[in-house]
């Protein structure tokens, strides 16, 4: 089965060919990081903007990378929320009037669910040399951390579908104080990717910043206090510097991942669920990675996280959920439309 996944909720256009949910054959993105750096943030009209610019381009390159027509497609899977309504909007009004003008089944994917099926993915472009040996499935129940720039939450996934929320952030998402945090160090838009790269040179025991762990006992999350902590540390004083600004960064990862760490471990001990997936932009974090790595060796539970780009958004892991839901039966409409709010 070749669907097309469409993904447009935030500031990447992307397209993807995937075979049978599983195998990928064109995985195009095309970021804006660039243009909203300016603004040190996402700004939705310029963001809706640019998906219209670039959507189709990036479509036919998607079509063209898989080496197939659209009309070898089996059906089109699209982003249809959570996400920015006019973002959203874009991606979906093109899926529906490809799947009309194509005459193949559309369907709407939450953009969770899209993250949460990213681990299923492998490579199999048409030029690769030598195709990478699929990923291990994780049997259900599972558990995943989804970790992004608008999440952050522990969810038990027992099916396509069937997700229970176990915890969440009560505030800030991780990627949001990743992002946060780098804008108060001065690290510009997003500062997810720039504080992960200094942090690798630097001591994470530099400063000592708080832990926040509401409630010990439960599955949610904190980060607003730490956040906080890091600009009442950074008030009347130069801002840090050569070895102390990856110094300070890799104290602030150390917090991010130290919490994300020790509740995943919670819920896996609550649970007795062995599996642990690891989704979202943040699971990119080299730290993060690292840290899960090592209590996944110690604890005994097993730990799938995709490559790096799968973690942040893209329209492979949008193909791979939207394809389960085809196989089904499920279809949209012409009535489809976004939900900005679309809980998991
Ligand atoms: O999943 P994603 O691409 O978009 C959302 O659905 O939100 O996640 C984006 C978030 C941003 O906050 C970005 O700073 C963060 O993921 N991020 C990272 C890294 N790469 C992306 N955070 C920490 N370390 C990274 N390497
Ligand atoms: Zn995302």
């Amino acid at each position: 089965m070749l669907v097309l996944g469409i993904e447009t909720s935030c500031d990447e256009t992307a397209a993807s060919v995937v075979e049978d949910g599983r195998w990928v054959r064109s995985d195009v993105v095309s970021s804006q990081i660039k243009i909203h750096a300016e603004y040190g943030g996402v700004v939705p009209e310029v963001a809706s903007r640019q998906h219209v610019a670039t959507i189709v381009p990036v479509l036919r390159r998607a079509a063209d990378e898989a080496a197939i027509q659209l009309a070898d497609l089996d059906g089109i899977a699209v982003t249809a929320g959570p996400g920015l309504v006019g973002a959203l909007l874009v991606g979906v009004e093109t899926a529906k009037a490809l799947g009309y003008a194509l005459g193949k089944p559309v369907i709407g994917v939450n953009h969770l669910a899209g993250h949460l099926a990213a681990v299923f993915l492998a490579d199999r472009l048409p030029d690769a040399a030598t195709p990478s040996p699929p990923p291990p499935i994780p049997p259900d129940p599972h558990l995943a951390l989804l970790v992004s720039g608008g999440h952050t939450a522990l969810i038990r996934v027992d099916g396509p579908g069937a997700t229970t929320l176990l915890g969440a952030t009560r505030d800030d998402a991780a990627g949001e104080a990743f992002d946060k945090v780098g804008k108060m160090l001065g690290l510009g838009y997003p500062g997810g990717v720039a504080i992960d790269r200094l942090a690798a040179t630097g001591n994470p025991n530099a400063f000592t910043l708080p832990r926040a762990l509401p409630r010990r006992d439960d599955l949610d999350f904190s980060f607003s206090g730490l956040k906080t902590a890091v600009s009442v540390m950074l008030q009347g004083r130069a801002p840090p510097e050569g070895q102390e600004l990856a110094d300070f960064a890799a104290s602030f990862q150390a917090a991010v991942v130290g919490v994300l760490c020790r509740k995943s471990r919670r819920a896996i001990a609550l649970q007795g669920i062995p599996h642990l997936v690891v989704c979202g932009g943040v699971a990119a974090n080299r730290g993060l990675r690292t840290g899960l790595a090592a209590a996944a060796a110690e604890d005994g539970f097993q730990l799938y996280i995709p490559p790096p780009k799968r973690c942040t958004d893209n329209a492979a892991m949008i193909a791979a959920a939207g394809t389960r839901l085809l196989a089904r039966g499920d279809r949209a409409g012409l009535d489809l439309s976004v939900d900005p709010g679309l809980p998991l």
